[in-house]
């Protein structure tokens, strides 16, 4: 099928990617010229596991073209995947500006029926603004083009970073919200035979109206971020009441009803989705006159858990840290990325930095990106402090603790007895949960988990 992708994100260039990966025709748009430049160049301007591959694949094949030439965009696809970012207003809600200039951009150029799939995290009801900003358009360009036909059905995608190839190509469920008008039963023909390769084995389609679909992705999110604080919380108090968080993490994942999944304890959830989804639900519930009481304290919650490394740094080393150094392991909200957006580590450095200290920070793949956000956070003399390191043993020497926000494959089985000597003490204060407290305890290293104080 030939398919056009508005915003080559993460979203939409994955979505693009895997669809050309399955023999469809893909055309993706994009607003940043030196994004879609990079791309033409055969450069990909995200770390994400396979995706390199996938777009260099279909590139040569020519199944996959990118641009930022709107007339062409709309010409070229029966579906246009709307993918454009969603970021939060100032009082919290979803921005939908991008998602509105794109609904206006098909209806200034497009020519014969259209399925406009709303891909796009997107409050309730914006379909419907989607098709009104359409419509509008449309009726500028005179009678012949007011009655052109189209349809907006809701698509929202439930992909994590660091494995969006994977989730793209197996995902548990595709939702798919359409009308029931005949524009919207054409719609929702055309999406079946758009994903008729991923229901081969078993159904994985959820069919339901628009605005329930809308609802779903947030929904969810929001679900999994309320896990998340929950085991915040319950972490938090573990620490005051000398269990484990992890023996209990096992103890309660084993109940079925409600499993293994997402009741890791940590240094707060990060990342451009949850922070801004749960916001967002919690400002559609208030224009409604409703209350998401929830959703408040999952927030408030995850605000306090951003600040749980300082505080630990705080209660060992004392609130002044001037002339005192430390080392910290992972910069990106999570492993397998380099995205850097609500990152805790962030929260972290700011406030050690604040409290007169210097910090040694490695990645594995988000210095670069670390040093443009940190340049945007700190003034300039706070960024002079943070020392970026090539390796992660290199960011250790005269520490005073090594404290581990992200938990990256490669931090797993590091070599105490070099880090002890590097170390100025041997303290690890690990946002993670990475080590086992009492194989620490007798390898000499004075170790500080989330909710392990056993
Ligand atoms: P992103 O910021 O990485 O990408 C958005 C892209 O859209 C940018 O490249 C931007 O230049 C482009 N853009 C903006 N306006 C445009 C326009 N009018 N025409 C063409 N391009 C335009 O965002 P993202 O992380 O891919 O997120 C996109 C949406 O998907 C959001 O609603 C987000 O909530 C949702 N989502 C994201 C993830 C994720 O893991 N990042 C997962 C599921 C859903
Ligand atoms: C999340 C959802 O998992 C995706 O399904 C959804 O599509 C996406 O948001 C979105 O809407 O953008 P993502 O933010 O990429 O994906 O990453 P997650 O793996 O969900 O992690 C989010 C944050 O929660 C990370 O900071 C992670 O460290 C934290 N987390 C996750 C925990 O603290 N504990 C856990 O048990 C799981």
């Amino acid at each position: 099928m030939k398919i056009t992708i508005i915003g080559t994100g993460y979203v939409g260039l994955v979505t693009g990617a895997c669809l050309a990966e399955l023999g469809n025709d893909v055309f993706c748009l994009d607003v940043d010229q030196r994004k879609i430049d990079l791309l033409n160049n055969g450069g990909i301007p995200i770390h994400e596991p396979g995706l390199e591959e996938v777009v260099a694949r279909n590139r040569a094949a020519g199944r996959i073209q990118f641009s930022t030439d709107v007339a062409a965009s709309v010409a070229h696809g029966q579906l246009q995947f709307i993918a454009v970012g969603t970021p939060p207003d100032e009082d919290g809600s979803a921005d939908l500006q991008y998602v509105l200039a794109a609904a206006r951009n098909i209806g200034r150029h497009m020519d014969g029926f259209k399925v406009i799939v709303d891909k796009s995290t997107v409050p309730v009801g914006t379909a419907d603004r989607v098709a009104a900003a359409l419509q509008d358009e449309l009726g500028k360009r005179g009678d012949a083009a007011a009655g052109s036909e189209f349809a907006v059905v809701s698509n929202p995608e439930f992909l994590k970073e660091g494995a969006a190839v994977e989730d793209f190509m197996r995902p548990d469920r595709i939702v798919i919200g359409h009308g029931d008008s005949p524009a919207g039963l054409r719609a929702r023909d055309l999406m079946k035979v758009l994903y008729a390769p991923f229901n081969r084995n078993h159904e994985r389609t959820y069919w339901m109206d628009v605005r329930s679909a809308e609802f779903t992705k947030y929904a969810a999110n929001a679900m999994l971020a309320t896990r998340i604080s929950f085991m915040n919380e319950l972490a938090n108090l573990a620490d005051r009441v000398g269990a484990d968080i992890e023996a209990v993490r096992h103890g309660i994942g084993s109940d079925p009803r409600i499993g293994h999944s997402f009741l890791y304890a940590g240094a707060g959830y990060g990342g451009s989705c949850f922070p801004k989804d749960v916001q967002a639900l919690e400002r559609t519930a208030r224009q409604y006159d409703q209350e998401l009481l929830i959703l408040r304290a999952v927030e408030a919650v995850n605000d306090r858990q951003k600040q749980v490394l300082g505080r630990k740094v705080v209660q060992r080393f004392g609130a002044d840290l001037a002339g005192k150094r430390f080392a910290v392991w992972g910069l990106a909200f999570k492993p397998n990325t380099d995205d850097m957006r609500e990152a805790p580590s962030r929260v972290l450095l700011r406030e050690l930095i604040e409290r007169g200290a210097s910090v040694a920070v490695y990645d594995p793949v988000a210095m670069e990106e670390a040093r443009r956000v940190l340049a945007l956070d700190l003034a300039p003399e706070q960024l002079e402090k943070i020392d970026f390191k090539a390796a992660p043993m290199d960011a250790l020497h005269d520490a005073e603790a090594l404290v581990i926000v992200t938990e990256w494959k490669a931090f797993r089985s590091p070599d105490f007895d070099q880090i002890k000597a590097r170390l100025k003490n041997p303290v690890i204060i690990d946002g993670r949960n990475l080590f086992d407290p009492a194989q620490m305890t007798a390898l000499g290293v004075e170790y500080h988990g989330i909710g392990r104080s056993v």
